[in-house]
């Protein structure tokens, strides 16, 4: 609408026009969109107030239905009935793929995100991740890119050497098969608290690492069985979430593959030797990329180079994310740096989509030594409490443990996402589940409110529109910029684009539901069905593209 507004202005503007010259009115009197006219005066040696004049009353456009000129500024309104008319049959028309393009061409982008370690509990952190990979892939795949979901498992390390090492002093595998994380967790925790006092334990650790790497059976056996049993506990998680991946190829993975990355390094020149380690040097004063340890044992590095050499063969990508917090763009820096340095043109593809901390009480949620905030039981108790609200508000409703659960999980993935990712958030489970405020449920409420009145009214086939109200307008204009808004969210990598848009567009729809009457003006009835079945489509949608479920009654 604004571009097409733009050019008609152009036509007869004695000067050239630039997009934020034109201006959106916060108060609707003063039109849909604003040219002021100020800034033409000097250059033009006239009035702004002659400019605005000569211009309002020379601009013409379909859809622009009066120019006024008043004060310097030339007011525009906008032919609401026509646009919303086309608008609405298009929405309706097109449906769930209203919003979408076909812009990506198909180019396939690999995600990396989750990645969580195994044997230790999954973290917020991780949990960030899941919920914003996800969204990335699903907003990628609304612009015509093919999404690869991967999610690197930290399975690898000298971290499983002091794992194995703890567990054959003082593990059992009864206590595992219970509680797989925690038992593993407080094995590792013990481990350092008696290395404190023994040194010669890390040693320990260590050589059982390098065991393991030699591919020793037992010591696989042990491993691989630890990993199974943290990837069940994961699954559950994600179960909950509703997120699936494409690849669960971890740092483990790349064990067999380092070794020609690490040759291929060496031929170019790039390793050097720095206290008995092997690595790469940067510049600027960035700390070197470590490679190799002294005792040959490769790095979290090491792992990382090969799986992105490993994922450009594989997938060929246009694009390739890494979804992982703030603390690690040191780490991405360095690895983009040298595959550059190696030569490889498509490390400048790479992008590491970073994000803040999820706080408690303004402090970093531990997961580390006994204080372990367990992801599972809290989004158990999103689920409970969202229970609790459809027992006292909706004691009838049907399904109600599914609803619960799409109430409860949303509202914790919509707290996380309604932020720019980058700022660090505040965990609060019973402002998240708040039906008022900009929450998850405040939006599935709005849609699952809009589905109760299109059931009621039954759905609309064919619809005239008489006049289009202030309330009705608002609910259009929001309409129309959603395409805008599932583009800006994917070029910025920024699911918080969609979350803001749609605590808009219900917040558009309440204060329409609270003031026009919809099935009870027949001679609007049809109309405004279709307006709220149009309201209907674009939530459902950007709460898909938030990884929500949108429930249609609650
Ligand atoms: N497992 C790591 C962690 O929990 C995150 C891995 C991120 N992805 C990567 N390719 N390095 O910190």
């Amino acid at each position: 609408m604004k571009n097409d507004i733009l050019q008609a202005l152009q036509t007869v503007s004695p000067i050239q026009l630039e997009e934020h010259m034109l201006e959106r009115p916060a108060n609707s009197k003063l039109g849909d969109f604003a040219l002021p006219c100020f800034p033409f005066a000097k250059v033009l040696r006239k009035s702004p107030v002659a400019i605005a004049e000569e211009i309002a009353s020379s601009v013409k456009h379909p859809l622009i239905r009066k120019a006024e000129a008043v004060n310097g500024y030339v007011n525009l309104f906008m032919d609401r009935e026509v646009i919303a008319d086309s608008l609405l049959q298009t929405i309706l028309k097109q449906s769930a793929a209203y919003g979408s393009s076909n812009e990506g061409n198909g180019g396939v982008v690999t995600i990396d995100l989750s990645s969580p370690n195994i044997a230790k509990p999954f973290s917020m952190g991780h949990l960030r991740s899941t919920v914003i990979g996800n969204s990335i892939a699903l907003l990628l795949e609304g612009n015509g890119y093919q999404p690869v979901k991967i999610n690197y498992i930290g399975d690898w390390g000298t971290q499983f050497g002091k794992l194995l090492t703890a567990y054959r002093k003082w593990g059992n595998e009864e206590d595992v098969r219970k509680e797989p994380i925690k038992t593993l967790l407080n094995l590792y925790i013990r481990f350092h608290e008696e290395a404190e006092a023994d040194p010669s334990l890390n040693d320990e650790g260590r050589a059982a690492f390098k065991v393991l790497e030699d591919g020793d059976a037992d010591a696989l056996a042990l491993w691989e069985w630890f990993k199974t049993e943290s990837l069940k506990e994961f699954q559950r998680i994600y179960d909950l979430l509703g997120v699936s991946f494409d690849s669960y190829n971890g740092e483990a993975y790349y064990n067999d593959k380092m070794e020609p990355v690490v040759q291929e390094l060496e031929d170019k020149g790039l390793l050097v030797e720095s206290d008995g380690a092997m690595v790469v040097e940067m510049e600027d004063g960035m700390p070197p990329c470590l490679i190799k340890k002294s005792d040959g044992a490769t790095l979290y590095a090491t792992r990382d180079l090969a799986a992105a050499i490993d994922r450009k063969n594989k997938y060929d990508f246009v694009k390739s994310i890494y979804v992982v917090g703030n603390e690690q763009s040191l780490h991405f820096t360095q690895v983009k740096k040298v595959l550059n340095k190696m030569g490889h043109e498509w490390a400048n593809d790479i992008v590491h989509v970073p994000f803040g901390l999820i706080l408690q009480g303004g402090k970093k949620m531990s997961t580390r030594k006994g204080k372990i905030v367990l992801l599972e039981e809290v989004l158990k108790e999103a689920i409970a409490l969202a229970q609790k609200n459809i027992q006292e508000k909706n004691p009838a409703l049907a399904n109600q443990s599914e609803v619960a659960e799409a109430v409860g999980v949303g509202a914790i993935l919509f707290s996380d996402l309604k932020q720019h990712r980058k700022h660090d958030i505040e965990f609060d489970l019973e402002t998240m589940l708040q039906t008022e405020g900009e929450t998850g449920p405040y939006v599935q409420y709005a849609h699952a409110r809009a589905n109760s009145i299109v059931r009621k009214a039954g759905a609309t086939d064919e619809f005239a529109i008489n006049e289009v109200n202030d309330h009705e307008w608002d609910i259009v204009k929001l309409l129309s910029q959603f395409p805008q808004a599932v583009k800006r969210a994917n070029d910025e990598l920024d699911p918080s684009v969609i979350a803001k848009y749609a605590v808009d567009l219900a917040q558009a729809f309440n204060s329409f539901y609270g003031n026009v009457q919809v099935l009870s003006d027949s001679a609007n009835k049809a109309y405004r069905t279709a307006l709220t079945e149009c309201v209907i489509i674009v939530l459902k949608e950007s709460l898909r593209l938030l990884g929500m479920r949108a429930p249609e009654e609650m």
